[in-house]
């Protein structure tokens, strides 16, 4: 009886939350004018841009990579990655586009494969620091790389290059922190858009690849012994603490549950859904994103120390030159 009653409670948080958190739905477009603009494939995706008579503009995405002359389990799931990175990004208030699931075997206008999963995004202003023409942003690199492949761990993380680049722009330490909150891998600057000055975020499917907020934690104590930092971005860093502390007591590890539960359950990662056999992936991810939760926890405390050091360490001269 208990769990019963725990289960329902639950359960209406989801229900609650998700509602508060969807602001796109499949009904946006308007199914009787909509034409497709064009279609662009990328590496793993094919994305369909879409439009109707009264001028509004979304986006379809597919995940197109097969194995075996079959699309995978995995590139289904990135997918559910997609649609729970931008929940998040919703509920924390960032700026970045709205997606919505178009499930398995429901035909959509600009839906290339209807028996797949896709995701319908709204499409963000501006252009991507990629194709900007101003050198600010053509030196941006926020990008926290995964260990592995031959990587050296000062290339990975929250590495040197990255704590510079956040100090170039205001809501960079944001979006940095973002990413190391969900484990997103993959901030290229074709991932961050910019219009007036302000940034969006886009393409959120490779969240809860990694846990990023230990090696974070890793890079920090090898940057405390360096005493390499300058003010900038010292200032920036402890704007991404600042972050990360938001986003902790906003989006508590029930909030960032519930959304994965959620986005796996509408994607039929569940027990008797379409996609029953990959629950194995729902749990390697599940576990991504608890171990990253509490080394985000960890980092904070990091993150206060390397400060509390870092302005003891700056003090130093100037109290032997006082001697
Ligand atoms: N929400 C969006 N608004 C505007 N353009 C977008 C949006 N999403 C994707 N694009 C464009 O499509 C490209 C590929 O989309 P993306 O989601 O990054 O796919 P991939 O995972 O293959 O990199 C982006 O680099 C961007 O130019
Ligand atoms: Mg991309």
């Amino acid at each position: 009886m208990k769990y019963r009653i725990r289960f329902v409670i639950a359960c209406l948080i989801n229900i609650m939350l998700v509602t508060i958190v969807h602001s796109i739905s499949l009904e946006v477009i308007d199914q009787a004018s909509v034409y497709i603009k064009h279609v662009i494939k990328t590496q793993k995706n094919v994305i369909s841009f879409i439009a109707d008579k009264r001028g509004d503009s979304y986006l379809i995405k597919q995940n197109n990579k097969k194995k075996n002359g079959v699309f995978s389990l995995n590139s289904q799931f990135k997918m559910v990655r997609e649609l729970f990175g931008s929940l998040v990004v919703q509920y924390l208030g960032i700026k970045g586009h709205r997606v919505c699931l178009i499930p398995a075997g429901m035909p959509y206008p600009g839906k290339q494969y209807a028996a797949l999963l896709a995701t319908l995004h709204s499409i963000v202003p501006g252009s991507s620091l990629s194709k900007s023409y101003k050198r600010l942003y053509r030196n941006v690199f926020i990008k926290q790389w995964s260990l592995g492949r031959g990587r050296k761990l000062k290339n990975c993380g929250l590495s040197l290059e990255v704590i510079h680049s956040m100090a170039m722009h205001s809501m960079l330490p944001d979006i940095v922190a973002l990413d190391t909150y969900i484990g997103n891998n993959d901030r290229s600057r074709s991932n961050l858009f910019e219009h007036n000055n302000i940034l969006y975020v886009i393409d959120m499917d490779c969240s809860l690849s990694y846990n990023l907020a230990y090696l974070a934690c890793c890079q920090l104590i090898t940057l405390k012994n360096n005493n390499c930092l300058n003010p900038p971005e010292l200032a920036a860093l402890k704007h991404y603490r600042y972050a990360l502390e938001r986003y902790v007591k906003k989006c508590r590890i029930e909030n960032l549950r519930a959304l994965f539960d959620n986005a796996c359950a509408q994607a039929g990662f569940i027990e008797g859904g379409v996609f029953a056999q990959g629950l194995h992936l729902v749990h390697k991810h599940r576990q991504i994103l608890e171990e990253n939760y509490q080394s985000v926890l960890e980092l904070i405390e990091v993150l206060r120390s390397f400060e509390d050091d870092y302005s003891v360490q700056n003090a130093l001269p100037y109290a032997l030159h006082k001697i």
